[in-house]
């Protein structure tokens, strides 16, 4: 069996790519696989061609990475790779596609509008302003429709604030997703199939130490604490990890993905993301969840590869 991870490429989480290939690179030589690095540039098709690999981890985040394109690269070459279809990423990779998919499937998300960039530049910031928070109320989260990370996201609590932060976000992308804020807690749940089909790992609490999991508190250790598992009732974390797995049946995932969620101080659950490249850097949440589990990182990550390869 021969592993290649791909990381890096040209999309803003470049940097937090190839940290995840580098940690996933390292754990499953450690756990005895042979596994090889690719930074993902113009040479792939032809290293596919000439020395195909058993089987990919994509350790890709950010556009082309996790927008199905890769996938269906790897398609084209026949080379089986770990997660979803192409096509079920680019749904994932989607946020407002992959909100109204959670409500067909009667799972929870905060109320949301997507704006486009040329609809905010027609409608103008103030007229922008009046409709969203009459529809939405405040506060709000404004984020890119496509990006992770962190990268372009703010927290709107009055509505002067929120042209300034749809500019902001329109630097990453082409749509806005306008989520209503929700107060409680974050959690993300990661989950894997092993083969005996999807499972939540343990809940993993974050609390960012200023309040906001933005990109430097997500990959600055000492910037945020996180528990794992969560300090939640068993009640509450059983109840969140049915959430969990559900919303990545919904999204068609396959093999591992992770799911971030709000409980809000009276129990309620809300799914507000999937995604199917989890961060792995030392500070990421999947491998802590596969810890919390008791589980090892490479040995984990090498046994699902394993079945996905040729
Ligand atoms: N987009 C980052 C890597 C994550 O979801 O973990």
């Amino acid at each position: 069996l021969r592993i290649l991870v791909l990381a890096g490429g040209l999309s803003y989480e470049r940097e937090v790519s190839l940290r995840s290939g580098r940690r996933a690179l390292d754990a499953l030589r450690a756990a005895g696989f042979d596994a090889t690095m690719a930074d993902v540039d113009t040479s792939l098709p032809t290293r596919l061609a000439t020395d195909p690999p058993s089987a990919v981890l994509i350790a890709l985040h950010g556009a082309a990475g996790e927008d199905g394109s890769i996938r269906a690269v790897l398609d084209l070459f026949g080379v089986p790779y770990l997660g979803p279809t192409a096509a079920a990423a680019r749904v994932a990779w989607d946020k407002p596609t992959t909100k109204a998919l959670l409500r067909q499937h009667g799972l929870p998300t905060p109320d949301w509008v997507a704006l486009p960039h040329d609809r905010f530049s027609e409608l103008g910031a103030a007229a922008v302003m009046d409709r969203i928070v009459g529809r939405l109320g405040l506060p709000l989260m404004v984020k890119p429709a496509q990006g992770g990370s962190g990268l372009g996201v703010s927290a709107v609590r009055d509505a002067g604030a929120l042209p300034a932060a749809m500019v902001d976000c329109f630097a990453y992308g082409g749509t806005a997703l306008i989520e209503q804020f929700v107060p409680g807690i974050d959690i993300a749940v990661s989950v894997i199939d092993l083969g005996g089909g999807p499972r939540a790992l343990p809940v993993v609490e974050i609390v960012p130490h200023d309040g906001h999991y933005d990109y430097a508190a997500r990959y600055t250790p000492g910037r945020t604490t996180w528990h794992a598992p969560a300090r939640l009732s068993a009640d509450l974390a059983e109840r969140v990890a049915v959430v969990a797995v559900a919303a990545h049946g919904a999204v068609s995932l396959r093999d591992l993905s992770r799911v971030d969620l709000i409980v809000t101080p009276s129990g309620a659950v809300q799914v507000l993301d999937v995604n199917v490249s989890p961060g792995m850097t030392e500070t990421s949440l999947l491998p802590l969840a596969v810890q919390a589990a008791g589980l090892d990182l490479g040995a984990t990550l090498g046994s699902m590869v394993a079945r996905v390869a040729t």
